[in-house]
């Protein structure tokens, strides 16, 4: 036997029993002669004291040991001397007299230190992961996905929902990424496409009569990198019959309220039930359509203030057809001329071409890049759209009104930041709904659906279909929480008609609906419930819940920004006997 108990679960009512334990040394002190050896497992640490007195032998080989050895004690639990208790570990209040210590494998010195959260570049801690694993914060998100899938099991499986897998070989899901395609080597020139969602799959399982599915379900899109994204994630992918947007919704509540009260006691939730938002009202509010809720500095519009105005900028701006909107940034009339260029420049990398500002000063006077061109009723209505109180620093965008949000969006984000209002206790939920149904794709030409190829347009919008599509509404949500999206549902189409309308107001000719998509055609022909469902991302959501700055930090074995796994050393070339066999021909 290895061992008797783990290192974190002593405590002084083991006080007096022999224990044998395991684990590493994550610390070794020489102390009047006495070795101590933090001793670490999973669980957590416990001080170790090998005393030559007591025994020469553990004492002679405890003190040969290293950081990140891995060794066996064998000893008897007792208190601490008074004094010497240390609150900061859980075990603290005792310590184990070892009468044996037994190498069980020694260790390189490793790359970083193990026993401190000092900083390791990310490279380094991803070439040698299953060291960073060890480390305690690593070792916390490991284990708190852990606990959220097995808490959503757990909900899931009470609301007689079944876990299905369903395959990773498949044929292109589109997602609007682009898919990783695996050649298949019994029939040359074809390949299979992993799955961007399982959305197909799940669909056919509604098909099927399954009613209530879910799967922790591993997708796969080739797209850029960014904090929030990897090229192979998890979601909980849900799909449910004969229900509403409104069933989801809750379903999808009560199941994320109940596992923050239950998993992350100490952040609270922001409202209940969650706030509402059309994709309208995101954008004009916030700029985005994954909004942060957690502080205001809401966006403000002044483009009716604009004709006439006196500033030129504004009024060309408008007469083109924009808009002009500004923001409050609560108390920073104070800013230098140089900050204000910063904030200019920021803006300008989401392609805002100025920043016009006016600052209020606490005495009523002002310094401002515009004022002095607009008449002073106009700056008036101005300064009070945006409810500007001395002290304040008022900033406006003018421009197309795609460069206003994004710009407005992004300075509200950094202003949060900067403002120290980002409440890391807080969990702002919302949803954000009545997406438009399809965006127009300049460069292509052609309608893009906003969400996917299956998501249901509002019924009473399906004549605008052949009209006036921009004005058409989908039926489609999405989970946000401080600033991230979080998932995205929708209810389906599940009537052939309807289905080959969306394909061909989207573009897809005839044939090829039918080479990609004839299976899903053909199965909404053999009484297809009405269905919908989410998928909410895994990853994000625990990044969200430890706060953690990007996604890589709550995933084992993460791909790095440029999307290559720098551990195992992948992507990587092939035999050329492989390729061969697999139909390939690798042209540089
Ligand atoms: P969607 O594409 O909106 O919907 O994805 C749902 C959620 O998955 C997460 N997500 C990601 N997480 C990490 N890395 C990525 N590259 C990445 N891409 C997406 C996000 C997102 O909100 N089949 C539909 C769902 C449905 O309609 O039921 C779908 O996949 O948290
Ligand atoms: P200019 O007339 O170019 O000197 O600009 C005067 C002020 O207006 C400066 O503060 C610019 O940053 C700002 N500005 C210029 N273009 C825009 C715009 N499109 N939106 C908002 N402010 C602008």
């Amino acid at each position: 036997m290895y061992r008797t108990h783990s290192c974190g679960e002593l405590r002084p009512s083991h006080v007096d029993q022999q224990v044998v334990l395991a684990g590493w040394v994550n610390r070794r002190r020489d102390h009047g002669g006495v070795t101590f050896l933090d001793l670490r497992d999973r669980s957590g640490i416990v001080q170790v004291v090998a005393n030559p007195e007591i025994s020469p032998g553990a004492h002679a080989a405890a003190e040969a040991v290293r950081a990140e050895w891995v060794v066996q004690v064998r000893g008897v639990v007792r208190r601490r001397p008074q004094g010497m208790e240390n609150p900061a570990l859980a075990t603290g209040e005792v310590e184990v007299m070892v009468d044996e210590v037994q190498v069980l494998n020694p260790a390189r010195t490793p790359p970083f230190v193990i026993n401190e959260e000092t900083p390791v570049e990310e490279m380094v801690r991803l070439k040698y992961r299953y060291l960073d694993l060890r480390r305690a914060r690593m070792r916390r998100n490991l284990e708190m996905r852990h606990r959220v899938i097995k808490y959503i099991r757990d909900f899931l499986d009470a609301r007689d929902f079944w876990e299905v897998e369903t395959p990773i070989l498949f044929k292109t899901t589109p997602e609007g990424a682009r898919d990783y395609l695996v050649p298949s080597r019994l029939y040359p020139g074809e390949f299979y496409a992993l799955p961007q969602s399982p959305q197909q799959l799940k669909q056919l399982l509604m098909v099927a009569g399954v009613e209530r599915y879910f799967q922790i379900a591993r997708c796969f899109r080739d797209e850029d990198q960014r904090g929030d994204r990897q090229p192979e994630f998890t979601q909980l992918d849900v799909e449910m019959s004969f229900v509403e947007r409104e069933d989801i919704m809750a379903l999808t509540e009560e199941l994320f309220t109940g596992l923050v009260q239950s998993l992350v006691p100490e952040k609270r939730l922001l409202a209940s039930p969650w706030p509402r938002l059309s994709y309208r009202e995101a954008l004009e509010r916030f700029g985005k359509d994954n909004p942060d809720m957690r502080f205001g500095l809401e966006l403000k519009d002044v483009t009716d203030l604009a004709p006439g105005c006196g500033f030129k900028v504004f009024e060309r701006v408008v007469e083109g057809g924009g808009h002009v909107r500004g923001i409050n940034a609560k108390g920073l009339a104070a800013l230098s001329r140089k900050e204000l260029d910063a904030l200019t420049a920021f803006v300008a990398d989401y392609g805002a071409k100025g920043l016009a500002y006016l600052a209020l000063g606490e005495e009523g006077g002002q310094r401002s890049s515009f004022a002095k061109f607009v008449a002073p009723e106009r700056l008036q209505a101005m300064v009070a759209r945006l409810e500007g109180e001395p002290g304040d620093l008022l900033l406006f965008v003018a421009d197309q009104p795609a460069v206003v949000f994004e710009a407005l969006g992004r300075l509200r984000e950094h202003l949060g930041e900067r403002l120290n209002l980002k409440d890391p206790d807080l969990l702002a939920f919302c949803w954000v709904i009545d997406f438009p149904f399809v965006t127009w794709n300049e460069e292509e030409e052609r309608w893009d659906p906003s969400h996917h190829l299956f998501t249901a347009p509002v019924l009473e919008d399906v004549p605008l279909l052949d009209t006036d599509p921009a004005r058409a509404r989908g039926q489609q949500y999405d989970m946000v929480v401080n600033g991230y999206e979080v998932g995205g549902g929708s209810i389906r189409i599940h009537q052939r008609e309807l289905q080959e309308k969306v394909f061909s107001l989207i573009g897809l000719e005839r044939e090829v609906a039918q080479e990609r998509f004839g299976h899903m055609l053909e199965a909404f022909e053999y009484g297809t419930p009405p269905h919908g469902g989410i998928a909410p991302g895994i990853d994000r959501l625990c990044m969200v819940l430890l706060g953690e700055p990007n996604i890589r930090e709550v995933i084992a074995f993460p791909k790095n920004q440029a999307a290559r796994d720098v551990m195992a050393g992948a992507p990587s070339p092939v035999e050329s006997e492989q390729l061969k066999e697999l139909h390939l021909k690798v042209v540089t």
